[in-house]
């Protein structure tokens, strides 16, 4: 077996981990990760017949029996994932429907996956319907879109238009714009299947008041999405107190969707 520290998925997620970390999205153990892995992915690190334990996800996903995920720690802070990842966090495999998860690595204090685990596996679900290839599910508390949700109205049209138009890039990066949950109370399988059911339109939802989570391929499209959006919130943020005078048109939306080859999301460019 190799050493599975050497392992670039692992490497990979720690890096990822800990930039998000450095961007200030992620106080204390604020957010939380979720990588699916091949099982070809890790059998040169691990074997997975050799069980730690079983932990009870206290929700139904027959789809995705037998799926490998490298996942965060519930309580565990960013910060520390780069110095202990085998504390901070666990590689598991679902079984049973879904109804349980058998740990092969990690969680070496006892520990146990995010809170969150509901949302990310029903999200992984969800997002695998529209794109077969996508592995990452990440969450996290950026500063400026969770103030935007504030002051901003939830109305998803209108909050993916306001951050289209604070940054050219933006159009081009999310043309599948933001969707919004309300306010709802974390770390439950109601607000797992509201996010699943949004995120199958939008790679981005926002939690307001709370943040934020992005899906994609790999981690870095998760990473780049956040970055993207949190950015253009920033910029509104600034700016949302002063009095504009230049704006991004809906005719220039439409002059980026032409050259980069995007098509924004139906019905929101006039
Ligand atoms: P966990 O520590 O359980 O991952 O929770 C953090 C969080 O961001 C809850 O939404
Ligand atoms: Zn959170």
């Amino acid at each position: 077996m190799k050493d599975i520290s050497i392992a670039p998925f692992l490497i990979d997620f720690i890096r990822t981990a800990t930039n998000m970390y450095n961007h200030g999205w992620d106080e204390r153990n604020g957010g939380n990760i979720s990588l699916m892995l091949d099982k070809n992915e890790i059998e040169s690190y691990l074997n997975t017949k050799d069980i730690l334990r079983e932990i009870p996800t206290g929700f139904r996903m027959p789809e995705l029996d037998d799926s490998y995920f490298l996942v965060t720690g519930t309580g565990k802070y960013f910060k520390n994932i780069q110095y202990a990842p085998e504390i901070n966090l666990g590689i598991v495999k679902l079984i049973e429907y879904g109804t349980k998860a058998q740990l092969l690595w990690g969680f070496k204090d006892g520990g146990n996956f995010t809170s969150e685990f509901p949302t990310h596996i029903m999200s992984h679900a969800a997002r695998l319907k529209i794109n077969s290839k996508n592995r990452v599910i990440m969450h996290c508390h950026p500063t400026n879109l969770i103030a935007m949700t504030h002051i901003h109205t939830l109305d998803e049209k209108e909050f993916t238009r306001t951050l289209w138009k604070m940054n050219t890039e933006c159009l081009v990066v999310f043309p599948d714009g933001v969707n919004v949950l309300p306010w709802m109370l974390c770390g439950t399988n109601e607000i797992g299947e509201a996010t699943a059911e949004k995120i199958k339109t939008s790679r981005l939802v926002v939690w307001a008041q709370h943040g934020l989570y992005g899906a994609g391929a790999d981690l870095d499209e998760a990473y780049g999405l956040i970055e993207t959006a949190e950015k253009a919130a920033e910029i509104y943020m600034k700016i949302a107190h002063l009095t504009s005078i230049n704006t991004i048109s809906d005719e220039q939306l439409h002059l980026l969707e032409k050259r980069f080859c995007v098509k924004a999301r139906e019905g929101y460019l006039d």
